[in-house]
């Protein structure tokens, strides 16, 4: 038996490796961020999948495109290519709705849109992110920096004049300064234990002035693949 970090690393990869299969002759797709969509970018490379599909890709970060170009993808702007045909990108949870909690690597902003911008978004992740509730992840928020302390006051308000309970609050830092986003916002990352109505909550969230977006993807994403350590499949339906 191997350890928790190395059943993660084979669970992770069995998945980017089987999420190849959706590739397509001259498709578009959005690379995410984190460790998974960074095993599907080493597979995608070490199969030279760009030059056999000839595909266009966008990434949803400056890790993402360091990794991408460190491997010889030739990565293109969002706004040049405009429409994507489909993103795959990791999750830190997923429910059986395949509402999602996005951010724990810093980039759900671009995630966000790149997503948006997809016909189809496709989430890799090993089964161990499948939640009955989500919520046990704290949710990031991705606020403006200007007057953030009145933001998370607003925040704190909107709870609880809402009746939204939360365990804890922290803003993310990273060599004790504050974490800073691709885009040069901050993050805080809320701890809800459980969010019934993900809906309801991004709604909520993203009226704040000062908020840029929340890590809920509500709606967005049309199919999880999870894998195990054993290379063990299964692939969850939005209705599934
Ligand atoms: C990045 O901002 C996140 O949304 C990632 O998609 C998420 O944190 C999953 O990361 P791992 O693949 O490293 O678990």
């Amino acid at each position: 038996m191997g350890s928790q970090a190395e059943d993660q690393d084979l669970s992770r990869s069995s998945a980017a490796k089987y999420s190849l299969k959706y590739f397509e002759n001259k498709m578009k797709v959005g690379l995410g961020t984190g460790s998974t969509a960074e095993a599907l970018v080493q597979e995608i490379a070490a199969r030279n999948l760009q030059n056999e599909l000839d595909l266009t890709f966008v990434s949803t970060s400056t890790r993402t495109t360091k990794l991408a170009d460190s491997l010889g993808l030739r990565i293109s702007e969002l706004s040049e290519v405009k429409h994507l045909d489909l993103v795959l990108d990791g999750t830190d949870e997923f429910d059986s709705g395949l509402s999602l909690i996005k951010g724990g690597g810093g980039a759900l902003l671009q995630e966000k849109i790149v997503a948006s911008s997809a016909d189809s978004m496709k989430v890799i992740a090993s089964i161990s992110k499948k939640v009955d509730v989500l919520g046990k992840f704290p949710l990031p928020i991705e606020i403006i920096r200007f007057g953030w302390v009145s933001t998370l006051e607003r925040l704190d308000n909107l709870f609880a004049s809402s009746g939204i309970t939360f365990n804890s609050k922290s803003m993310r830092t990273e060599d004790n300064k504050f974490y800073v986003t691709d885009e040069g916002h901050f993050i805080v990352d809320y701890s809800f234990e459980q969010i019934h109505d993900p809906y309801a909550l991004e709604q909520l969230i993203n009226q704040i002035v000062g908020v840029v977006e929340c890590g809920l993807f509500v709606g967005l994403c049309d199919q999880v693949i999870t894998g195990t350590r054993d290379g063990i499949i299964e692939v969850f339906d939005c209705d599934g």
